[in-house]
C-alpha cells in the first residue's frame, strides 16, 4: 500500500514548516511549498518529500504542481500573515485591506477551489484560521487580522457546502493555539511542536463531508 500523501501550501517556517516534519515522521509522502528558498525545510529533504514553490495570492504559481486526480489525502493550505502592524480599521489602507483579504482569506480558498481535484474522493481539505477569527469570540481589537479570518471561515464553510462536500471530502478550518513563531511570537504558550502534533492528529482523523471549525485539541469552536 502506498504512503498517504499531503500537499501544506506554506511551509518555509513556523507551523507549516513543523506539520512538514512531523507527517514526514507519520510516514507520509509530504509536498511542502515555499515562496522563496528556505533552508529549514530543504535541511528535511527525504525521498518522502517533495518541496514546490507556490505564493498563495498567486494562482500561477500553484495552478501546475503537477497532481494527479485523487492524489492528495489531504491538502492544508497553512500560509497566513498578521496585517499591517496597526491593525486599524480606521488607519487601513485599500491596499493593506486587499493584501491581507488576498493571503489569509481569498488566496486560501481560491487555491483550495483550484486544487480540489487533487483530493480524493473522502479525503481532507484543511485551512489554518484563528481563534481570532471567531465573532462570537471575538473582544475587538486586531482589526485587519480577526477580520481576514472571519472571512476565511466564512468562505471555507462555502467550500464544504459547496465542491467538498458533495465528493465526502471533509473541510476543517483549524486553529493552532498561541504558538512561538514570527508570527506568534516568543511569549507564546506553545511550541511548535505540540501544536503540530495535535494538528496532525485532527487532520489524520477527520472523515466524513461535513464542516468543522476547531482547534489544534480537536475541540469545536464557537463561529
Ligand atoms: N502562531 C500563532 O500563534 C498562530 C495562531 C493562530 C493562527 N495562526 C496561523 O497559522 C498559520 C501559520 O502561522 P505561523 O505562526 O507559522 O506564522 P509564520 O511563522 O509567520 O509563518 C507564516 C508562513 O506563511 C507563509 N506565507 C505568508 N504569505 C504567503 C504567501 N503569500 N504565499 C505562500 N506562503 C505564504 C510564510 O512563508 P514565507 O517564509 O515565504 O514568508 C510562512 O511559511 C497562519 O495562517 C497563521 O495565521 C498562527
Amino acid at each position: 500500500m502506498s504512503n498517504k500523501t499531503i500537499f501544506i501550501l506554506g511551509a518555509s517556517r513556523g507551523l507549516g514548516l513543523g506539520l512538514a516534519k512531523e507527517f514526514l515522521a507519520r510516514g507520509w509522502d509530504v509536498v511542502a511549498s515555499e515562496r522563496s528558498r528556505s533552508e529549514d525545510l530543504h535541511a528535511l529533504e527525504c525521498d518522502a518529500l517533495r518541496i514546490a514553490t507556490a505564493d498563495v495570492t498567486d494562482p500561477d504559481s500553484y495552478a501546475d504542481l503537477g497532481f494527479g486526480n485523487g492524489q492528495l489525502d489531504v491538502l492544508f493550505i497553512n500560509a497566513g500573515i498578521s496585517g499591517a502592524k496597526h491593525q486599524s480599521s480606521e488607519q487601513a489602507t485599500p491596499d493593506e485591506v486587499a493584501h491581507v483579504m488576498m493571503t489569509n482569506a481569498f488566496g486560501p480558498v481560491r487555491a483550495a477551489k483550484t486544487l480540489l481535484p487533487a483530493i480524493r474522493d473522502g479525503g481532507t481539505l484543511g485551512f489554518m484560521t484563528s481563534l481570532m477569527g471567531s465573532i462570537a469570540d471575538s473582544s475587538g481589537g486586531y482589526e485587519l487580522y480577526r477580520s481576514s479570518k472571519a472571512a476565511l471561515n466564512m468562505l471555507a464553510k462555502g467550500v464544504a457546502e459547496q465542491d467538498a462536500g458533495p465528493r465526502g471530502i471533509a473541510t476543517l478550518a483549524l486553529h493552532p493555539g498561541w504558538v512561538q513563531t514570527d508570527m506568534g511570537g516568543p511569549q507564546a504558550p506553545l511550541g511548535v511542536e505540540e501544536s503540530a502534533t495535535g494538528l496532525a492528529d485532527v487532520l489524520e482523523s477527520a472523515s466524513g463531508k461535513g464542516f468543522r471549525y476547531a482547534d489544534y485539541k480537536g475541540d469545536d469552536l464557537p463561529f
